[in-house]
């Protein structure tokens, strides 16, 4: 007889694996399906953390050829070993997905390798054996969505996971699609030596962000040398042996353009993944967008069957899938967990980042909600003149009645790790004068965010 177990989750990613470990934590018999050859999913092996590591490595050479001189630092000529700068990333992955076994091990999570198939309620298969749980966890994640006309082989036209591992600097990389993984990896390359030219459908790049935001992005990456094509579609590609020559026309229609490009990343947004898992003979119900449908508690139509992360719908965020698969483990245990939506914050990881969390103004207009705006530049703050990285500035947004943040929005140096101050401000039900009030050291870049919120009120010190 095959083991049985109390949850079995198909899907070894952040929303996965989080929700086995929790699950196993809580005293269940918890297996985890992974038919990669190691675990952590998409953002891993081939998401988060390589993109991360490959965008510190390649700011650091930047850094090195373009930025230390002004700050007194002569390095002499700066050379690229690409080869080193691939290799690096794959210890860094290596490191994180080896943690995951180690924490498998040590949370007695089975690992059951293979790709699982529900055959009814209750049962999963995994390489020809069928296990008995009470509980099955979707977790399967998502993919690239594909464009018609452009087929990707991910060496000439790449997914992001092509994008990771060029083996050469494209001469002229053209993206597809201006948004989060448009923008990082084409700063990767183009901090690199690639001329970088982004096609984007609507008229301004990271477009569910905040469009002030969004605008200034845009100049600081042009900037840096980033061509933009927007309000532009790609309707054909053609690859041979000299590169892919792209179709472009407008959106709003008129004369087609041909594009030469050496590579081509397409990274037009990602789909939820379901190929192979038996839904639809287990009766699980699907949305219109092809997402596992679920209710507030992550349970499908089929009792006993749930589902968590770029699966459902929602942010496909790794921090998202985490926080589901934390909430459903201890809604299984009979605890009465909590997920808000509204402060789940988004990053690009770009230079300078882009950080946002909670509601953009263009949401609050559109809803009728009265509030108030601080904002405060970083060439006002001491510790950004010092790092000699002034770009950007952090916006507040404030109920005009009652003061509670309702979202805040930064572009600038490390706003990833800024943002933090205002998810915990918001966890809190904070007001901007709660966050005005707060000490923050000086000099730091979080007295930009202290600024902003002292602005709210028309008060900033330093503007
Ligand atoms: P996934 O991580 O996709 O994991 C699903 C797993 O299920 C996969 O390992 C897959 O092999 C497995 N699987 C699927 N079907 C089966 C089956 N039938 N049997 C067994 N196994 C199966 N998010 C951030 O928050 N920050 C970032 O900086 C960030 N950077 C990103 C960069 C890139 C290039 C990409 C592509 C994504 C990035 N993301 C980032 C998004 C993040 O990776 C996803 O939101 C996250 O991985 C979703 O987690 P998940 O557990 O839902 O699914
Ligand atoms: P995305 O949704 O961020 O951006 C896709 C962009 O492509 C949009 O701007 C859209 O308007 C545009 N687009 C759509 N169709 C197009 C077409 N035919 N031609 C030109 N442009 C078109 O999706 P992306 O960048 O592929 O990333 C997928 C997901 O991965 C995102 O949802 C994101 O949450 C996640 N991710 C998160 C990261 C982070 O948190 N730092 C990093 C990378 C990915």
């Amino acid at each position: 007889m095959p083991e049985s177990f109390d949850v079995i989750v198909i899907g070894a990613g952040p929303g996965g694996y989080v929700c086995a470990i929790r699950a196993a934590q809580l005293g269940m018999k918890v297996a985890c399906v992974e038919k990669r050859g190691t675990l952590g999913g998409t953002c891993l092996n081939v998401g988060c953390i390589p993109s991360k590591a490959l965008l510190h490595s390649s700011e650091h050479f930047e850094e090195a050829k373009h930025k230390l001189a002004d700050h007194g630092v002569e390095v002499g000529s700066v050379a690229l070993n690409l080869q080193r700068m691939m290799e690096r990333k794959g210890e860094v992955v290596t490191a994180n997905v080896k943690g995951i076994e180690f924490l498998f091990k040590k949370n007695k999570v089975t690992w059951l390798k293979g790709e699982g198939r529900i055959v009814s309620p209750g049962k999963v298969e995994v390489a020809g054996t069928t296990y008995d749980t009470k509980n099955i966890v979707i977790a399967t994640g998502s993919e690239s969505t594909p464009l018609p006309g452009v087929e990707v082989d991910e060496k000439r036209v790449v997914t992001s996971t092509g994008a990771l591992e060029l083996d050469k600097v494209p001469g002229h990389l053209v993206v597809i699609g201006g948004g989060v993984i448009g923008l990082e990896l084409g700063s990767v390359w183009r901090r690199l030596g690639a001329e970088v030219t982004v096609v984007e459908f609507l008229d301004r790049l990271v477009p569910g962000m905040d469009a002030e935001i969004g605008k200034q992005f845009e100049r600081i990456l042009g900037k840096q040398g980033i061509k933009f094509r927007l309000k532009s579609k790609v309707t054909g590609a053609k690859t041979d042996a000299s590169g892919v020559t792209l179709t472009v026309e407008p959106v709003a229609g008129g004369k087609a353009e041909e594009i030469k490009a050496d590579v081509v990343l397409l990274a037009i947004g990602r789909r939820a993944y379901t190929g192979n898992l038996g839904l639809a003979e287990a009766g699980v119900a699907l949305d219109e967008r092809g997402r596992v449908k679920t209710d507030g508690h992550f349970a499908t139509n089929v009792p006993g069957i749930w589902a968590i992360g770029d699966v459902i719908a929602g942010a496909m965020l790794a921090h998202k899938a985490e926080e589901e698969g934390v909430a459903l483990a201890e809604h299984l245990a009979g605890q009465k967990p909590h997920i808000n939506y509204d402060a789940i914050p988004g990053v690009v990881y770009t230079w300078p980042e882009v950080a946002s969390i909670g509601k953009t103004e263009e949401e609050l207009k559109a809803a009728g909600v009265a509030y108030k705006v601080g904002k405060f530049p970083f060439t006002a703050n001491g510790r950004a003149r010092a790092m000699g990285d002034t770009d950007g500035f952090v916006k507040i947004l404030a109920d005009k009645q009652t003061d509670r943040v309702l979202g805040a929005h930064i572009l600038g140096p490390d706003a990833g790790t800024l943002i933090a101050e205002i998810a915990i401000a918001m966890e809190f039900g904070a007001s901007a004068e709660d966050i005005a009030r707060t000490c923050h050291a000086h000099p730091s870049l979080n007295e930009a965010v202290k600024e902003a919120a002292l602005a709210v009120d028309g008060r900033a010190l330093h503007m």
